[in-house]
């Protein structure tokens, strides 16, 4: 009895150690009742059929009405061919008795048609050609093929698990009965059979939905043909390659606050991106399910079978169907709005998505650098003596944080004046360190008449509302509180211009912001998040329609905030916790509250490239855990990862030990220290590639298969990552371990600390002791740095470039630099250098790649690296219009069959700002 009472108590205090979240806040798929409705739609069965003699082309696509067979109700479907292989569809009730919501957040405002012809139109179906691509729609069932070339790669509703909730009267309530085809009053034959739970009304854990439209979910399957590996809709602590979700729920998407977070498995976190990218060696392929309402995802790969391979088969079966990932998409309201991006590349698809929903703005140079952050520092004279102590230890150091203690009670945009008395004294002293402070604007705002924004929002009735029309009361960190309705116009005005410094008493131009809780975070709601039938008095609609594109309402006013301060001259920095699709128009993004354990350190990697190939890039993990204390190993492995991820920030709990990097003996300093080092001299790669990011969509943190997308073997790789396409990087993420089992795609490439050269494709096991993260460059690929050790990025300004050529088997290599003045739009009125290194024959040049292009720069070049010569040079020699020709001194150290030779020239001495060349004799 004794034993078993022991064993019981111990399983329950690991239980409490290994599985922290409370499972119990949120729903299962089983609790949600649109869920459990999806899920028990029968493969094969689809009533939905085109009505093939409605079907009209006009300038921008084709039209059609599609109705269902089983209960009459006509539906709108359209397809539009657009610009750079991409194709929307769209299917909506025809007749709807109240207009259906379409999220207006997500996309830019330019999205452009393609010309197109139709091909075929018969009773069977409709064939519409764009470039060299097709969309072939069959009749009934209703089934829309996207052909790339002769390929098909895309179906939709191939296993026929089309469902569309038309809106109708409550049973027994009924009025009027609308017109059209249907019967909305009746409940639709379909309907008869299935499970009546949570139609009209769903409660979950004391909370009730009362759902006054009733049933109004939306799904559909769309089908991946030859595809094993799936990619994206983060957030969610998992796999980068998406797992079946055959025996677990489908990954969520909703926005949602989940404390003590799990890894591997599907459950929602803080944000949406409903994107999935899908990876053969021929097709990089994509979908933008466009809907910010709660959604669903089922993923079932399918080996052989169950696809369809033309118009004239559904479910054809046999040995001739190729494999596919099927997955199976379900919004709770909304309409079915899909985009197919057609790639067929990666750097296709991130372009094309980028162009739907904008690519991720060219950040500020010093958000690129290191953060300091901690719930909290706790006064101005403690925020002192950390940023002191980084430059004590000579630690590089760009911005230090405050959390949601330095406000008075909770109250953000005001100050505590016991603890903060002289925020511009405090902030002063970081700036004149070269340094920037960032303040926390939560989304909830006490409820509290003299709090001056809440009285302000108050009196003109720019809150939230509850389902009977009062001002909702919610509660969070500051007790009871009111959350801004970021749908109306009036108030995004309102709160964005409360940035401007004679509002924001104590801001600066060099105060940022850190955007949280804006999921939003209802400690007392339903799964800890507002009521869905609250409702947005902004544009007349119930939370369920939006509450995946509130969080980004709120940053996207911030961004508007902070450009308005500045005049519009200064580029904004912000992070946020929750996001959708569209967040990297305006904001950084980290993984919210993560634990200090190694699975959290080995999570961030998959984490932040999901987050990356759907379109929000300048991402990261709270360096040593949030929850929790690190200890040196787990820190010092933290700080290596996170120097090669794109966001990179130390964060804590208010209840964890101080762990500021002095506090760990020296041998962890050391390593802190050489990883800080080892970020800020690759800061010029970075901040060359966010400025690529934001012309093309590519991401700065990419998976393997993007520069080697016809290599499978890269397909499932989740522990390495690219940093462009020069740098690969493979993070420690084992107590103990040192060391790694790298995969050396095809080429040849050179470990950047000792220069240890490996060819590919290959697996090696490289050696990765503690004060060590194995990154290597790519042979052919040119990066510049910046070498000179200062405080902060913004004393790095001036500072001299080093370039570093590691060459190709060819003795070739190419790179590009871009340079401004890293913190204002000037760039945009041509104040910027774009260039181009190129080496080959010995000849290294530098050319502008935008001639338009032109900034006056005082950095010059101090100094050329070049890896992989095969004999030492007789002479080096540069050339440029101001500095004529002139030798050059140089070293050459010889490598070996394992190790790189290295080729040091030193001082060329040539400005940034012209055009060089450099001569290897
Ligand atoms: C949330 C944030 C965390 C922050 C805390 C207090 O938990 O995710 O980063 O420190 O709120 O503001």
């Amino acid at each position: 009895m004794m034993a078993t009472l022991c064993r019981s108590v111990a399983l329950a205090v690991l239980l409490t150690l290994v599985s922290a979240v409370d499972r119990g806040n949120f729903k299962s798929c089983q609790q949600s009742s649109f869920c459990r409705r999806h899920r028990a739609v029968k493969p094969g069965e689809s009533p939905y059929a085109l009505l093939t003699n409605t079907v009209t082309v006009n300038d921008a696509g084709l039209v059609g009405d599609v109705i269902n067979e089983n209960n009459r109700i006509v539906f709108t479907l359209e397809i539009y061919p657009l610009k750079d292989s991409t194709v929307r569809i769209k299917i909506n009730e025809k007749n709807p008795i109240k207009p259906r919501f379409e999220d207006p957040y997500a996309l830019v405002k330019d999205i452009h048609g393609e010309s197109f012809e139709v091909v075929d139109q018969s009773a069977q179906g409709v064939t519409v050609k764009f470039g060299s691509h097709r969309a072939v729609v069959n009749a009934k069932p209703l089934k829309i093929d996207i052909y790339n070339g002769n390929d098909l790669v895309v179906s939709t509703n191939a296993r026929g698990l089309l469902k569309f909730e038309h809106y109708r009267n409550k049973p027994g309530n009924e009025e009027q009965p609308a017109e059209g085809e249907g019967e909305p009053n009746a409940l639709p034959a379909d309907d008869q059979e299935e499970d009546k739970d949570g139609l009209w009304e769903e409660s979950f854990k004391g909370h009730t939905d009362s759902k006054p439209l009733g049933p109004a979910s939306v799904g559909m399957d769309i089908s991946f043909v030859n595809s094993k590996h799936v990619y994206g809709i983060p957030e969610h602590a998992d796999s980068f390659s998406l797992r079946e979700t055959t025996s677990t729920d489908p990954y969520r998407l909703y926005n949602l606050d989940v404390f003590e977070y799990e890894v591997d498995n599907p459950m929602a976190l803080y944000g949406s991106v409903p994107v999935m990218l899908s990876q053969t060696a021929r097709h990089t392929t994509a979908v933008f399910w466009h809907n910010s309402a709660e959604t669903w995802i089922d993923i079932k790969k399918l080996p052989d079978s169950n696809v369809v391979s033309s118009i004239t088969g559904f479910f054809s079966s046999g040995e001739t169907d190729p494999p596919q990932v099927s997955t199976h998409w379900f919004s709770e309201s909304g309409i079915i709005d899909v985009f197919v991006m057609l790639g067929p590349k990666p750097m296709d698809v991130f372009r094309q998505y980028a162009g739907l929903t904008g690519s991720q703005n060219l950040p500020p140079l010093f958000s690129l650098g290191y953060h300091q952050c901690r719930w909290n520092y706790n006064d101005e004279e403690d925020v002192r003596q950390v940023h002191e102590n980084f430059d004590k230890h000579d630690l590089p150091l760009d911005v230090m944080w405050l959390d949601i203690e330095h406000t008075d009670g909770k109250r953000y945009f005001t100050w505590d004046h016991y603890k903060f008395p002289n925020p511009l004294e405090m902030t002063a002293n970081l700036t004149a360190r070269g340094r920037k402070l960032v303040t926390i604007i939560d989304v909830h705002f006490k409820r509290d008449n003299n709090y001056f924004f809440y009285k302000e929002v108050h009196d003109r009735d720019l809150f939230v509302h509850t389902k009977d029309g009062n001002e909702f009361d919610g509660w969070c960190w500051p007790g009871s509180s009111s959350y801004i309705d970021m749908t109306n116009p009036e108030a995004r005005e309102h709160y964005s211009d409360t940035y401007r410094l004679d509002r924001y008493k104590g801001s600066t131009l060099d105060t940022f912001t850190w955007n949280d809780m804006n999921e939003p975070s209802v400690f007392s709601g339903p799964e800890i998040t507002m009521p869905k039938d609250n409702l947005h008095p902004g544009i007349g609609v119930e939370h369920r329609e939006v509450h995946n594109a509130y969080g980004m309402l709120f940053h996207e006013s911030t961004y508007e905030g902070h450009l308005k301060r500045s005049d519009r001259r200064l580029r904004p920095f912000l992070l946020t916790r929750a996001f959708y699709a569209g967040t990297q128009r305006s904001a950084a993004v980290w993984t919210g509250d993560n634990t200090a354990e190694w699975s959290h350190l080995r999570i961030s990697q998959p984490m932040l490239l999901s987050l990356s190939v759907t379109g929000i890039t300048h991402v990261g993990a709270d360096v040593g855990g949030f929850f929790g204390n690190p200890d040196a190993n787990l820190l010092a492995r933290w700080y290596q990862a996170a120097a090669f991820q794109p966001f990179y920030r130390a964060h804590a709990h208010l209840d964890t030990k101080r762990r500021e990097p002095w506090l760990f003996d020296t041998e962890t300093l050391r390593i802190i220290r050489k990883s800080l080092r080892q970020r800020y001299q690759h800061l010029p790669l970075w901040y060359s590639l966010f400025y690529e990011n934001e012309l093309t969509g590519a991401p700065p943190m990419r998976p393997l298969w993007a520069s080697f997308p016809e290599d499978e073997a890269t397909f499932g790789i989740e522990s390495e990552h690219m940093i462009g396409s020069a740098l690969l990087v493979n993070p420690i993420t084992e107590p103990g371990a040192v060391t790694a089992n790298v995969y050396f795609p095809a080429g040849v490439w050179y470990d950047i600390e000792d220069l240890s050269m490996h060819h590919g494709p290959s697996h090696k096991v490289v050696s990765a002791p503690r004060d060590k993260i194995p990154v290597f460059q790519r042979g052919g690929s040119i990066i510049p740095r910046k070498d000179r050790v200062r405080r902060a990025s913004t004393l790095m300004r001036e500072d001299p470039y080093t370039l570093v050529i590691a060459l190709d088997s060819d003795g070739k290599a190419q790179g590009t630099l871009y340079i401004d003045d890293e913190h204002t739009f000037d760039y945009r009125q041509g104040k910027f250098l774009y260039l181009a290194f190129s080496y080959e024959g010995g000849v290294l040049t530098s050319k502008k790649i935008d001639p338009n292009g032109s900034y006056d720069t005082a950095s010059w070049l101090e100094r050329v690296i070049v890896i992989g010569l095969h004999k030492q040079p007789t002479k080096v020699s540069v050339n440029s219009a101001t500095v004529g020709t002139r030798d050059l001194e140089s070293t050459f150290e010889s490598g070996s069959a394992t190790q790189g030779s290295q080729l040091t020239i030193r001082k060329p001495g040539v400005s940034m700002r012209e055009e060089f060349t450099i001569t290897i004799h």
